[in-house]
């Protein structure tokens, strides 16, 4: 049975303190076309995004993650430029950017999830995505907030999760212990907007920055030899990286 959303367009407008009128809109439209119900409680206030829990019409919880379409910066400097008529149209320029970077997060999740678990992505749609919550009945724990029992396990599957997403042709790019989810002491890997193929300018260095970052948390208690690790993947970029040339 559909979870039918409650709120009419009226009371989505109580949200307008907190989203924009076209996301209120958006969210308007997912909810009457039954792809969610209610937003219910905010689990996250991220850099860019809202993170909230939502039920689908199989009543399983899934993420929204709504990317804000302002920041304080970009409204200060809007409302000094908007007025001047030789830039108008530059909110939605900015727009088309939040876009791509959405659907960047999706596509880049349909690549990860044939090699590694991660969060399902469900659909997006301009600003917004929609995916799988990981987690039983609760969101799981970030690592940062929930320390793993045996850290040098936890650091191996990592480096393993690592080494499979570079089979997937991809870096994350932004890991560290906010973006991993200890899931009964199993890293999952979220946040995947910044994830950038092998090759792309800037990947190698971004999957040297993963790798210290991943495992930062735990480094002074950790027994496997860090340096020989990042070798050893940075080697395996290369081999990758080259095949495709
Ligand atoms: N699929 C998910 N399942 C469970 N929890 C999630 C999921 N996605 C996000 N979260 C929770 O919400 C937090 C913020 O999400 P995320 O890292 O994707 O956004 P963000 O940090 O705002 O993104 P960005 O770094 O692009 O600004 C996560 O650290 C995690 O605790
Ligand atoms: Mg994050």
């Amino acid at each position: 049975m559909v979870r039918k959303s409650r709120k009419s367009r009226e009371e989505w407008k109580i949200y307008k303190n907190v989203f924009d009128q076209f996301t209120t809109r958006k969210l308007f439209e997912l909810t009457s076309q039954g792809h969610i119900g209610d937003l219910e409680q905010p689990i996250a206030l991220g850099k860019e995004a809202n993170i909230f829990i939502a039920h689908n019409k199989e009543n399983v919880p899934v993420i929204v993650k709504i990317y804000r379409l302002e920041n304080c910066n970009f409204n200060k400097m809007h409302s000094y430029i908007s007025v001047d008529p030789r830039f108008i149209g530059l909110e939605n320029q900015k727009r088309k950017i939040i876009f791509s970077w959405v659907q960047r997060e999706y596509r880049n999740l349909m690549i990860a999830r044939e090699k590694i678990k991660v969060p399902k992505p469900i659909l997006f749609r301009d600003n917004i995505l929609l995916m799988e919550m990981i987690g039983e009945e609760e969101p799981a724990q970030q690592l940062k907030n929930l320390p793993p029992e045996n850290p040098d396990e936890f650091a191996k599957k990592i480096i393993k999760n690592i080494e499979l997403l570079l089979k997937a042709e991809l870096v994350h790019g932004d890991l560290s212990d906010f973006n991993i989810l200890n899931l009964n002491e199993e890293p999952i890997f979220i946040d995947f907007s910044q994830a950038t193929p092998i090759g792309t300018n800037g990947a190698r260095e971004m999957l040297e920055r993963d790798i210290k970052n991943a495992l930062n948390c735990f480094k002074r208690t950790l027994k496997l030899d860090l340096n020989k690790i990042t070798e050893k993947l940075l080697k395996k970029y290369d081999e990758l990286a080259s095949d495709k040339l």
